[in-house]
């Protein structure tokens, strides 16, 4: 059977560049500063983000918390989206890595104003603890892949200086969230204090992330990554498709936003609830309780015609396109979904 596998930007596997250059990188022990590749690969992040220094991480997720943990101090406040992924899949890190309370805060389709934001910032009072940080997620996964415009994040950033508070961002889509809006993504990372991005979603790098910011951010990074157990040895090896990610990845991925827009028209055609105003990147999520289903049952009458979603919610599925799903697999995926809601619709499901 056809398998159609949109659960993630995150299946995506090694390019056959990304391996060749993995079997041929050169290797030294990173957490003695020896890797060169390791090295080569964050001064290209750094580059790209407009920022100082750069430090490779396992994951995403180690990226924000290790930036949580050094842009924080115990007893501090985190304002954050109420469904951002540090907040709601990072296993309440906020609280047990960095001792900080989040302070959860709902915005428009995942993306928070500035105006929202000035209302949660904590006065100078005894009672209150210090607001030490605010996190921004570009682009809002839960939300859909929507994207912080470059003047939404500035208004932000005028806020934070005002009030002397570090902006971190979570961009493990910033690509998307660059290409979906035509800038660059250094225009976007400059109005974060730091960023974190993942070579292991789009780019199809099979592990890895970056977390960018300044010189003396990023040595406080590398002390935080060490007692997490990421100082790896020979990362060389991972570093070198990670590179060749940011060098061969990025352009592609107009194509899964085109996929994911014509993905997300033929399903509203066939009467599938999806908020089209979300669908700016490579994400649909789409609402199937008008059928009578859950999101469970959706993904399981999928499964078994051999496209793959994931469960978002009680009555939420995620399509997710992403390097290897082709204008034809989109086309068969949208026939197949209207072949079940024509089944359910009548009654035979
Ligand atoms: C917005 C966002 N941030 C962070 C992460 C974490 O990345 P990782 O899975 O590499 O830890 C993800 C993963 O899906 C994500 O969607």
């Amino acid at each position: 059977m056809k398998i159609v596998d949109l659960r993630s930007d995150t299946v995506t596997k090694p390019t056959l560049e990304m391996r060749q250059a993995m079997y041929q990188a050169e290797v030294g022990d990173d957490v003695y500063g020896e890797d060169p590749t390791v090295q080569k690969l964050e001064e290209l992040g750094a580059g790209i983000m407009g920022k100082e220094s750069a430090l490779f991480v396992a994951s995403g997720t180690m990226g924000n918390q290790i930036a949580l943990m050094a842009h924080t101090n115990k007893g501090d406040e985190v304002i954050c989206e109420a469904d951002s992924h540090i907040f709601y899949y990072e296993v309440a890190g906020i609280a047990c890595l960095a001792g900080a309370q989040a302070r959860p805060i709902s915005g428009q389709r995942g993306i928070l104003s500035s105006d929202r934001i000035k209302h949660h910032i904590r006065p100078q009072d005894v009672h209150q603890p210090r607001t030490g940080l605010i996190c921004l997620e570009n682009t809002h996964n839960r939300a859909g892949g929507t994207c912080y415009s470059v003047q939404e994040l500035a208004q932000i950033k005028e806020l934070a200086d005002s009030n002397h508070i570090p902006v971190h961002m979570d961009g493990a889509r910033i690509f998307n969230a660059a290409t979906a809006q035509n800038v660059s993504v250094e225009k976007l990372a400059e109005k974060a204090t730091s960023i974190t991005f993942c070579l292991s979603k789009g780019l199809c790098a099979p592990v890895g992330s970056l977390l960018t910011g300044s010189h003396d951010f990023i040595q406080e990074c590398r002390r935080y990554r060490k007692m997490l157990g990421g100082g790896m040895r020979q990362a060389g090896i991972i570093a070198a498709a990670g590179i060749v990610g940011l060098e061969t990845m990025v352009e592609r991925l107009q194509d899964d936003h085109l996929h994911a827009r014509i993905l997300a028209e033929a399903l509203v055609s066939i009467g599938m609830d999806i908020d089209m105003e979300t669908v700016q990147t490579n994400i649909v999520i789409a609402n199937v309780s008008s059928f009578g289903i859950t999101a469970k049952q959706a993904a399981a009458l999928l499964g078994e015609q051999g496209i793959k979603a994931a469960v978002f919610g009680e009555y939420s599925i995620r399509f997710v396109t992403h390097h290897g799903i082709e204008k034809d697999d989109i086309n068969y995926t949208a026939g197949i979904i209207a072949k079940l809601v024509k089944e359910i619709n009548a009654g035979l499901l």
